[in-house]
């Protein structure tokens, strides 16, 4: 059956010596905790090599934010998905709404970049979500069935089984404005639904499905408890190590 993950992202924040700081931290409080559920954190690219030395992977699981749509040569300034997997990294942020919106990442490209996730023994944590406008014009569930098509239908059902998925409603994510546990119960179901239609109940029954979008520790229980969440992608409250216990500590 499908795992409950609270994974960080913690974007472009903290510098390396801030950020194997929040890492220890994070490590050794799950040291004395026994988490109902898997927990990575998801770091800068410059941090990978140097926060994989100071966590316990069994208990921390450790992530990269992005990767290169090409496997390596001429891209320079680019991060391959060999390079990540090299640090020790096991899972990638995939297809976040900022990579999305800030560096024109279409479904084409993401489709390479899991491809080579995939190839290189990554898992995945692939985004979807619809923005403001089409939560408000009603259009959220078919935008948010087309980028799932766009970008992934084209793998068979054992690669699909690889994947993460994290639905994170643009309008919600830094913005303090939570979607609604219901809403994102409807979501998920949906996106299970959408999964079930192309690969058969079992693997959407398989798939884990997070919420990503202003989660804290004061909404995370509510959202958790609904039975297609099956945890956070968090972003703001996974910078500090109370918050981000708070949230793993919700299921
Ligand atoms: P947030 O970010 O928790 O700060 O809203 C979530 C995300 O973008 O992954």
């Amino acid at each position: 059956m499908r795992k409950n993950i609270v994974a960080g992202n913690w974007k472009m924040n903290t510098t390396l010596q801030e950020g194997v700081a929040l890492a220890e931290e994070v490590n050794a409080a799950l040291a004395g905790a026994q988490p109902k559920c898997d927990v990575v954190i998801c770091v800068p690219f410059t941090h990978l090599a140097s926060v994989n030395a100071v966590i316990d992977q069994n208990r921390l699981g450790l992530g990269a934010e992005n990767c290169a749509d090409h496997e390596k040569g001429a891209y320079t300034g680019e991060v391959s998905a060999p390079m990540v997997a090299s640090t020790g990294a096991k899972y990638v942020i995939l297809g976040h709404s900022e990579r999305r919106q800030y560096y024109g990442e279409t479904s084409e490209i993401l489709t390479e970049k899991v491809k080579l996730a995939l190839a290189n023994g990554l898992t995945p944590i692939f985004c979807i979500g619809e923005v403001l406008e089409e939560r408000e014009n009603g259009t959220y569930n078919e935008v948010v069935k087309k980028q799932i098509e766009d970008a992934l239908f084209g793998f068979s059902a054992e690669e699909f089984g690889k994947l993460v998925l994290a639905y994170e409603p643009v309008w919600a994510i830094g913005t303090g404005k939570t979607a609604t546990a219901e809403q994102a119960e409807d979501m998920h179901a949906h996106i299970r639904n959408v999964i079930a239609g192309k690969y058969g109940q079992e693997v959407a029954d398989n798939t884990s499905i997070l919420y990503g979008g202003s989660c804290k520790p004061s909404n995370a229980a509510e959202l958790f408890a609904k039975p297609d969440v099956d945890g956070g992608l968090i972003g703001g409250a996974a910078l500090k190590c109370d918050d981000f216990m708070g949230i793993v500590n919700a299921f």
